[in-house]
């Protein structure tokens, strides 16, 4: 007889081939015993869902049964029923039972009961065990997919740009330094500063901040080209907003003024929402419970007052506002808040950087949706933002969110060449190291557009999870690099 083969949970739950011999494998979740049987449900990560074995004393002996606790693995050959209790279509009525690995309840951490989120992240090569984590996960391979084909049906071009990198695309000065030189035998040069003529490179390399730079160089040849990589961050803000290392989703387009490139990343970001409803519905609406547990506990002015399903709708269904800073700042400074000094940094002058409380006021509070701001001052924005004719501001666009503040960081780009260097002068951002990048502007320059969408950011919008360190598998952020 051909051995059995497995099949997974999320393909028995839908069967209705009762009577059939089975193979299931998954991990248990619980497991109860009455009189003479037991109620195992079993968990193999293809679905949310459980599968309910059912072990009868009489066919599989008792000695076996007790050794089966919550976190050890299992492979059952049983047999198709229909479910006689509510909940489920289908259960499983085991013949065979094999441990494929047992787990110590007295060792292992997760109980079945409610774990907080903090106790998790110290757990966090077990806490894909979870109904919580495993549904993130799975919503967060949901929207790569998605992202991915967004693009493709637009014609767009996916670009693996470096990971290694000798520039600092953001002019921020945040990188990790990548070396292979002896820390504590570093050469020295004629002048008494440290060799990197002798490092791996032959220069000071770092981790890529953004892979935006060498995305425009494709865009000026394919058109329409993305990046969806990982970039790293030093900067030391430990929020619930940030990570030292996260994905980034960056197209780049020829030929794209700053309002294609808003319409782009609107469209986009509901693509991908639609595409969460349409697809992860079990997940959404586990979360979803999940979420409003948590706002009861919330105090009332925190609550967001919505289901996750409704906040997502939500966005779906309204355009995005879009204003200049200039409008939002005269809209912050003439606020509540700001007026009652209940900002941490009040706005008074315009020029400020606007900060997540200010963001979040005019996405929560102001507009009820999400906004995009354009027309930022240029001190406080990147050196290849287009400069706007007044001098003073750059074509940049921020979209803002509900409970997030900025998902979206974009603009349209100089594509003049003298321009530039004047702009690369002024913020100190080296030509000569910069060359590549100038001469696209030298031969055959075209009007261009971008952004970056923060993807982890994206992902704490979808799973309505409050903390970004729960929404990446293995978090990077100041002193925490475990696992
Ligand atoms: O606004 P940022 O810095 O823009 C860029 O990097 C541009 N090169 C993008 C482009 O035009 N191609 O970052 C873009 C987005 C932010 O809006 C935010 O969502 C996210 O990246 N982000 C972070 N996410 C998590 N942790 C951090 N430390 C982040 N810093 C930025
Ligand atoms: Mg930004």
């Amino acid at each position: 007889m051909d051995e059995l083969k497995r099949t997974k949970i999320i393909n028995l739950l839908e069967s209705d081939e009762f009577g059939k011999t089975i193979k299931v494998m998954g991990w248990v979740r619980t497991r109860r015993v009455s009189k003479n049987v037991a109620f195992i449900a079993m968990n193999d990560g293809s679905t949310i869902k459980n599968m309910q074995i059912v072990v009868d004393f009489e066919t599989v002996e008792e000695e076996l049964i007790q050794r089966i606790h919550s976190g050890a693995a299992l492979e059952v050959v049983g047999e198709l029923i229909e479910s006689p209790g509510s909940g489920q279509k289908v259960e499983v009525k085991a013949l065979e039972i094999k441990i494929l690995g047992e787990a110590d309840p007295d060792e292992y951490p997760l109980q079945p009961k409610k774990h907080s989120l903090e106790f998790l992240r110290e757990k966090a090569h077990l806490r894909f065990r979870t109904n919580t984590f495993s549904a993130i996960f799975r919503i967060r391979h949901a929207m790569i997919f998605a992202v991915h084909k967004f693009f493709n049906d637009r014609g767009f071009f996916n670009i693996h740009t470096p990971i290694i990198t000798a520039s600092d695309a953001e002019g921020a000065g945040e990188m990790f330094r990548v070396t292979t030189l002896d820390l504590k035998n570093l050469p020295f040069n004629e002048e008494g500063d440290i060799d990197y003529k002798k490092d791996f490179f032959g220069r000071e390399t770092n981790l890529t901040v953004s892979g935006q730079l060498e995305a425009e160089l494709a865009a000026l040849a394919l058109s329409e080209v993305y990046t969806f990589g990982p970039t790293f961050r030093a900067e030391n803000s430990n929020t619930s907003r940030h990570l030292a290392e996260f994905w980034m989703i960056e197209p780049e387009a020829a030929f794209y003024d700053i309002n294609d490139d808003m319409d782009l990343a609107e469209d986009m970001l509901k693509y991908l929402i639609k595409y969460a409803l349409d697809n992860c519905a079990d997940d959404l609406e586990f979360l979803g419970r999940r979420l409003a547990d948590e706002e009861k506990n919330k105090k009332q002015e925190e609550r967001s007052g919505m289901e996750l399903r409704e906040k997502l709708n939500f966005v779906l269904e309204n355009d995005f506002a879009r204003i200049t800073y200039t409008e939002a700042f005269d809209i912050l400074r003439n606020s509540k808040p700001n007026k009652k000094k209940r900002f941490q940094y009040l706005i008074n002058e315009w020029g400020a950087d606007l900060q997540s409380e200010h963001e979040r006021y005019l996405v929560e509070k102001h507009f009820k949706k999400p906004v995009i701001v354009t027309d930022y001052p240029k001190v406080i924005k990147a050196f290849y933002m287009k400069l706007n004719d007044d001098d003073k501001t750059v074509r940049a666009m921020d979209i803002l969110f509900p409970q997030i503040g900025e998902i979206v960081g974009g603009s349209q780009r100089e594509e003049n060449y003298d321009k530039l260097v004047k702009r690369m002068n002024e913020m100190n951002v080296t030509e000569k190291e910069m060359w590549w990048y100038l001469e696209t502007r030298k031969f055959g320059s075209v009007p261009h557009s971008g952004f970056g969408l923060g993807f982890e950011r994206f992902v704490q919008f979808i799973t309505g999870m409050g903390n970004i360190r729960d929404v990446i598998p293995f978090p990077r952020t100041p002193q925490n690099a475990e696992f």
